[in-house]
């Protein structure tokens, strides 16, 4: 069975550039699930959301999140900020075979950071993005928590370090290792 290793975090914490080098460190294959999801979906993520609402954005992410993770080949999945609204989802990333990692950081930090790009319909209303980010972090904080194998707190890395995403893939790549080595699958099963 493929090992995984999935980032979860809110808009703004670094997955798709932290993942894709992780990726090329752990020697894996690397996927961003929003892009994922656009090519299966054949239309934009801003698309889903005003043809289908984000009931209907939630029900294909959740699709590719199961197909994503049935690959043979391991992989790092950058994962949507909303991945763990879902329960069943939850109970994917909870698996043993796949490393859950949390790229936390506060919602000051992520508002000074996070792009409002097209994908990210949730920053476009009437709220700040740090009203967004602060209001995100209140209710998908236990949900993250509940799924994460690993916590990382990206900002001190992004304090500290001139390479902040390399440091971080670095150190990401070391405790997937040790966490993979402290869990072997067959163990799990
Ligand atoms: C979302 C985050 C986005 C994208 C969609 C919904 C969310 O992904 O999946 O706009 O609910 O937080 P990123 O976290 O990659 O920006």
């Amino acid at each position: 069975m493929a090992r995984h290793v999935v980032l979860v975090g809110l808009m703004g914490s670094g997955k798709t550039t932290v993942g894709r080098r992780l990726a090329a460190r752990l020697e894996r294959a690397f996927v961003d699930a929003d892009e994922a999801l656009e090519e299966i979906a054949d239309r934009t993520i801003a698309q889903v959301f005003a043809e289908d609402g984000e009931r209907g954005f939630r029900a294909i992410e959740a699709d590719v999140l199961e197909e994503l993770l049935e690959h043979h080949e391991p992989t790092v999945i950058a994962s949507g900020g909303g991945v763990v609204l879902s329960g069943e989802n939850r109970r994917r990333l909870r698996q043993p075979s796949v490393t859950t990692v949390w790229l936390d950081a506060s919602p000051a930090f992520l508002a000074s950071r996070v792009q409002a790009k097209p994908h990210r319909p949730l920053l476009a209303g009437e709220e700040t993005p740090r009203q967004v980010l602060e209001r995100l972090h209140g209710e998908r904080a236990p949900l993250y928590r509940e799924v994460a194998d690993l916590v990382v707190n990206v900002e001190p890395f992004h304090r500290d370090e001139e390479k902040p995403k390399k440091a971080l893939a670095a150190r990401i790549a070391e405790l997937v290792l040790a966490h993979e080595a402290a869990h072997p699958l067959e163990e799990a099963r």
